[in-house]
């Protein structure tokens, strides 16, 4: 199939079967996968395509259990490895890093996937920070820092953001909402989302190959803080529709493994529909993502980025 025609519908096994010697023999890291999630959708696109290893993130050992559970048997070559990680917590992702150096194997594609929506109370994690901030940008900031170095020398870095970014870029003077008195929680969900988009843009500046993406509008677990009429309203103001988990998957298997996304054109990119798309002007303010960097390194207590 023609890449050039694939677009919001495509399913991410079309995409999975096209790359198919890219996926074969890599290692691969995704962060925030569950029943149900587009994360789920992604890994069952690419088990039948022969990876050496498919390290799944969960916040707990039963989300692995049961996205493998009907992937094992059909995919007996392929090596599933959980990983538990709370990316709400610095600690737990301390931990999880010191998991992945004990691995033989480098690290090939990084997917940094996890995310909840703005929470509809105002909350913080046990490190202070607002939830969705911590959780969607410093928790992979912190983890990506700390597994650096187990990153092989081609590797990929992908960001999961989200269309919703265009609401609201990082705040660095405020994350906290001045303690919730202002919190909003779409613009907490907009800003961690712009979050991803600057990271990604300061890592290509750093010479790590790095993409961001908006994968596709689906009902997963995201939609939880919503009614489906807040779902509907939302979608139809960014000119989007519902797609299936399949389809809002494609974009990550274009993402992870799409050659020409190595050229320095095109590192750092920002995609939607298996195709490059344009990020809000403000994710392209080289002079934000980098205080955000700092900022992001004095709030998780980890200075890395040179390779
Ligand atoms: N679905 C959409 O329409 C849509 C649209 C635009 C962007 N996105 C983005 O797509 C990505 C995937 O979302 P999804 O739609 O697949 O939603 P999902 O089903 O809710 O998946 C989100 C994942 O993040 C995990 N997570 C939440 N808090 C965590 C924490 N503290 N530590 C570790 N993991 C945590 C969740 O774990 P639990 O299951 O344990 O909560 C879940 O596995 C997100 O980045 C989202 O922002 C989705």
């Amino acid at each position: 199939m023609d890449p050039s025609i694939w677009g919001a519908k495509t399913d991410a096994s079309t995409v999975a079967e096209y790359y198919h010697n890219q996926i074969a023999g890599k290692t691969i890291l995704i962060t925030g996968v569950s029943p149900g999630s587009l994360a789920a959708e992604y890994v069952k696109a690419l088990a039948p395509h022969g990876p050496k290893l498919l390290v799944l993130a969960s916040r707990n050992i039963s989300n692995f259990q049961a996205v493998i559970a009907p992937l094992k048997e059909k995919n007996p070559t392929v090596s599933f490895r959980p990983l538990v990680v709370d990316l709400a917590s610095q600690k737990s992702i301390r931990k999880a890093a010191d998991e992945v150096h004990s691995y033989e194997e480098s690290i090939d594609v990084l997917v940094n996937n996890a995310s909840l929506n703005g929470m509809k109370k105002y909350s913080v994690t046990e490190d202070e920070f607002e939830t969705a901030f911590a959780v969607g940008h410093l928790g992979h900031f912190l983890f990506t820092g700390l597994i650096a170095d187990k990153l092989s020398p081609k590797a990929r870095i992908v960001v999961v953001s989200s269309m919703m970014h265009w609401m609201a870029d990082v705040n660095m003077e405020d994350p906290n909402f001045d303690n919730g008195k202002t919190y909003d929680k779409d613009v907490a969900y907009a800003r961690t989302k712009s979050a991803n988009i600057h990271m990604i843009k300061a890592l290509a500046r750093r010479g790590f190959n790095a993409v961001v993406l908006h994968p596709g509008v689906a009902k997963t677990g995201m939609m939880r803080e919503f009614t489906d009429a807040e779902a509907e309203k939302l979608v139809e103001e960014f000119n989007l529709e519902f797609q299936t988990n399949q389809q809002a998957s494609a974009t990550y298997v274009y993402g992870s493994f799409a050659p020409e996304l190595s050229d320095t054109a095109l590192n750092g990119a920002f995609l939607k529909d298996c195709k490059v798309d344009e990020a809000a002007p403000f994710c392209e303010v080289e002079g934000v993502g980098e205080r955000l960097w700092k900022a992001s390194e004095r709030w998780v207590g980890l200075e890395w980025g040179s390779r």
